[in-house]
């Protein structure tokens, strides 16, 4: 097929490179020249793994472009453009300018919503341009995003016109997944009840977390591992630590509560997730002054810059919160990450062995290296706060969600 992929950012690089890599002809649009200046000469601007590698494998049949006419003759076009939170309700200006730009150079092209975008979206921009749009979001995950989308767990399909449904449908059959055909509103929701749901766990389980350090014996890795098991649970998004970040789950939850409420409804469950959520960085902070005391002056070495491993996207990452946070009350601060080399105010160094001793080594997030041995060399105080450190290799550690006997 002839596909068009408006908005080239996580999700849309992505979504364009796979669709290639499948032998789609994919036409990229966006309206930052310079991004798309960077696409045409091989560089990439986001960090994702495997990515670079099948993108230039396909590039004979990807082209990069930000004049929408080239959207032209394209059968779908996928919509990828953000939808930020302001004030806590969800802006979705991108969405309607792109949906609009679309609709005036192919009045063909069927346009297929991945944006994560509120319920009465997708209708609302069909009864606008008079033409039906189909909703089709998108559960990649950052960081392991190419495999998500060759492997989705489902593939969810809105909208009321049943051969655009068909014509999406058939371009994700590869995938061999399981297929949602819905109404606009429901593929919108599951999106936003998917994302809420997985903020929940993970505030759950920091809720958890909060009471194994106050019990001797417990530890919310094992306890986590013991509830996973069970599928009715399942183990993912249950592992403790310093709260959920990135561009999704905080931006997605807010929207949702303030879109609820517009509605009369009061989304409590959803809200305390995000309230527990809000405290987590204050909670770390009182665990790193418990063993440093005043932190003014202290040398503090932080682990980790991005929202999570294997991404470089910082955006709502709770490290760079703890950062702020420990600079204000004085802290120095030295920090490493492997895809992530420059932070405003912050001494970053090119790999962990050039950190200088310190005072306390912090771990704020999980990647693979950073279980090296390396980092006993620059402090006798370690805190992992999420849970990367092998507890039987280095009991000493202070892990968040454990009891510590010094308490
Ligand atoms: N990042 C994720 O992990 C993820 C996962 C699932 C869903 N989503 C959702 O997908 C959407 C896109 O997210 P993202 O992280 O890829 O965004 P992003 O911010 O990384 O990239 C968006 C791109 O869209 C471009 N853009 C903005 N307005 C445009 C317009 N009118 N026309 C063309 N291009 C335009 C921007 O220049 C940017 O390059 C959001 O709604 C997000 O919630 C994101």
């Amino acid at each position: 097929m002839r596909i068009a992929v408006v908005g080239m950012g996580f999700v849309g690089l992505v979504t364009a490179t796979v669709l290639a890599d499948r032998g789609n002809t994919v036409t990229c649009i966006d309206i930052n020249e310079k991004r798309i200046d960077w696409l045409k000469k091989g560089d990439l601007y986001i960090y994702e793994p495997l990515l670079r590698e099948l993108l230039l494998k396909n590039k004979t049949r990807v082209d990069f472009s930000s004049d929408y006419s080239n959207i032209k003759g394209n059968e779908v076009a996928f919509i990828c453009v953000p939808t930020p939170t302001v004030d806590g309700r969800i802006d979705l200006s991108y969405v309607r300018s792109a949906v609009l730009s679309a609709k005036s150079v192919d009045s063909d092209v069927i346009i297929t919503v991945k944006s994560t975008v509120v319920p009465g979206t997708a209708s609302a921009l069909s009864s606008h341009i008079g033409r039906d749009i189909v909703s089709n979001p998108e559960f990649l995950r950052e960081g392991n995003a190419i495999d998500d989308t060759i492997h989705p767990n489902r593939i969810v399909i809105g909208g009321k016109n049943s051969d655009y449904l068909e014509k999406v449908k058939r371009i994700w059959e590869f995938t061999g997944a399981p297929v949602i055909l819905t109404t606009n509103e429901n593929a919108e929701l599951i999106k936003y009840g998917s994302n809420s749901f997985l903020a929940t766990k993970i505030s759950f389980i920091n809720e958890i977390a909060n009471l194994c350090e106050n019990i001797p014996g417990t530890d919310v890795a094992t306890v986590a591992q013991g509830m996973g098991m069970d599928h009715r649970i399942g183990k993912d998004f249950l592992r403790a630590g310093i709260g959920f970040g990135g561009s999704c789950l905080p931006k997605d939850t807010t929207a949702l509560v303030s879109y609820a409420k517009e509605r009369g409804v009061e989304l409590k469950i959803i809200k305390s997730a995000i309230d527990v959520n809000n405290e987590r960085i204050e909670h770390a902070v009182e665990m790193i002054k418990k063993e440093l005391g005043n932190l003014n002056g202290k040398n503090v070495c932080v682990l980790g810059i991005s929202f999570k491993e294997d991404t470089n996207d910082v955006r709502e990452s709770k490290s760079l919160e703890l950062i702020n946070a420990l600079m204000s009350m004085g802290a120095k601060i030295q920090a490493y990450d492997p895809s992530v080399k420059e932070v405003d105010g912050v001494e970053m160094v090119g790999k962990i062995e050039e950190l200088t001793q310190c005072d306390c080594v912090v771990i704020a997030s999980e990647w693979k290296e950073f279980e090296t041995n390396a980092i006993y060399e620059k402090s006798k105080k370690v805190i992992d706060l999420k849970r990367v450190v092998n507890i039987q290799t280095h009991p000493t550690v202070l892990r968040i969600g454990a009891y510590n006997a010094k308490d």
